[in-house]
């Protein structure tokens, strides 16, 4: 069911409707760099397109807004991301779009539910939305085109290697708190690529 282009179809109307235009616009163009990346790396074509079109559903919600969802939808919420309430646009998407559309399938909420800090462990589908968020055309943070050769070209492990490390390396550097979770991920990402989750400092640019 959650192939089917009539529901892709109402997730657009569903995203057009409800996001700001900016916001439903970056869901399309991560959907279309969703589709490029899942058919490289072998995942699913529609429900990287689906989870892709839908991955910030709730983003546009105030934060009042999204506590008071929260708590409607009995989200579970740690005490992290009470202190850090824009992390659960996440968790709390996926729980509209369950709510929402109930032909979406559990692979796609789940690439919604953790595109914003990972979660253990990761399906190719959550990587692929992971980094198709990350290297959206409209993307331009210092080291973005890097991180799109590699996604041109690498495994999708260290694909989400090379994103992840610059995610929370970038959180680092400018004394953003890091969520406790993605300790675990880094280690997890160490584990399956056999390298270092952050690269060595980059010289000479
Ligand atoms: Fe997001
Ligand atoms: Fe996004």
């Amino acid at each position: 069911m959650s192939r089917s282009p009539e529901l892709i179809g109402q997730a657009r109307a569903l995203v057009a409707a409800r996001l700001t235009p900016a916001s439903a616009a970056h869901s399309e163009r991560v959907a279309r760099t969703a589709v490029e990346l899942a058919r490289r790396v072998g995942v699913d074509e529609a429900d990287a397109e689906l989870a892709a079109l839908l991955h910030d559903y709730a983003r546009d919600l105030g934060h009042e807004e999204l506590a008071a969802q929260v708590e409607d939808l009995a989200v579970p919420v740690l005490e992290f991301e009470q202190e850090h309430p824009q992390l659960l646009h996440a968790r709390l998407g996926a729980a509209l779009v369950r709510r929402d559309l109930p032909g979406v399938g559990e692979a796609v909420l789940s690439a919604i539910e953790v595109h914003t800090v990972g979660a253990l462990p990761m399906s190719d589908l959550d990587r692929v939305v992971f980094m198709a968020d990350m290297i959206e055309p409209a993307r331009n943070y210092q080291g973005v085109d890097e991180v799109r050769a590699t996604c041109a070209s690498a495994t999708l492990a260290e694909c989400f290697r090379v994103g992840y490390g610059r995610t929370v390396r970038h959180l680092m550097q400018t004394g953003c708190p890091v969520h406790p979770i993605s300790a675990a991920v880094g280690a997890q990402i160490e584990r399956e690529t056999g390298r270092a989750l952050f690269d060595p400092p980059e010289v000479g640019r």
